[in-house]
């Protein structure tokens, strides 16, 4: 099963929007030589804070760049000061959207149900989800990381059930993520397959097509080796997706792909 890779930049709540032109500028100057190849051989996206989606998605016009949201609100619209609804993220051009961050759940309390709600929303919109899953330290060391995974990914797909291949996972342990203390490509692919396999149960078919993200301190050194795992379809990229430089050697690991 051959599935086309995804890198996307995590921004988080890094770049203005000039940074974000001047980002833009360097990184397609990087890819021009790579332009079939992008098209064929990778997919990339990137994820600014919601007030440079504007500006970065008119930048990314033309270029086989996808626009991606960080987070979305579950409901349509209404009185929910601060938030963003998937309408709003339609209209700015939004390919994809992050939903479950590590982050999310930890610093700003979301947990599976609201989870499963944005997932539901995503569903049959032109926006695809890409549901971040993972493991906390304390919870790999008591042996609990398949666990936690399956409950994670089992609460989405009992409620939005209809998703199918539009639906991208990303395994993210969170021990992993901005600690410089990456995964081994045996770990990840370990927890990849397992992945693959609740999807392949649930789904059948679609199970095989859908898309697993690894993301945790990914970088140009360690991209090509987590990428070559059979059940590792691509990154989300934090830290090393805000340099131009090292985010293109991130997603030019993709064309070494046997
Ligand atoms: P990192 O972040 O690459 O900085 O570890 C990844 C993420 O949180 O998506």
């Amino acid at each position: 099963m051959s599935r086309l890779p995804l890198i996307c930049a995590n921004w988080k709540m890094n770049h203005t929007a000039s940074e974000a032109t001047r980002f833009l500028q360097d990184f397609v100057s990087r890819m021009a030589a790579h332009r079939s190849a992008l098209d064929e051989r990778v997919e990339i996206a990137i994820a600014p804070a919601h007030p440079v989606l504007d500006r970065l998605g008119r930048g990314l016009e033309g270029s086989g760049i996808q626009l991606a949201a960080q987070n979305l609100h579950a409901e349509e619209s209404g009185a929910f000061t601060g938030e963003v609804s998937l309408s709003m993220l339609v209209d700015l051009g939004c390919r994809y959207a992050l939903i479950g961050h590590s982050e999310r759940r930890a610093l700003f309390g979301e947990k599976d149900p609201e989870i499963a709600a944005k997932a539901l929303r995503l569903q049959g919109s032109p926006i695809r989800p890409i549901l971040c899953v993972g493991e906390t330290l304390e919870e790999r060391d008591r042996g609990a990381t398949l666990d936690v995974v399956g409950q994670q990914l089992s609460s989405v797909l009992e409620v939005a059930d209809g998703l199918g291949d539009e639906l991208v996972v990303a395994y993210e342990p969170v021990w992993a993520i901005g600690t410089g203390r990456t995964a081994t490509p045996e770990t990840a692919q370990e927890v990849h397959a397992a992945i693959r396999k609740a999807l392949s149960d649930r789904l059948g078919r679609a199970g095989d097509r859908i898309r697993i993200l690894y993301g945790g301190s990914v970088n140009p050194s360690n991209a090509g080796e987590l990428l070559s795992q059979p059940d590792i379809d691509g990154a989300l990229v934090g830290g090393a997706s805000l340099d131009p430089e090292a985010f293109a050697r991130i997603a030019l690991a993709c064309l070494e792909i046997p």
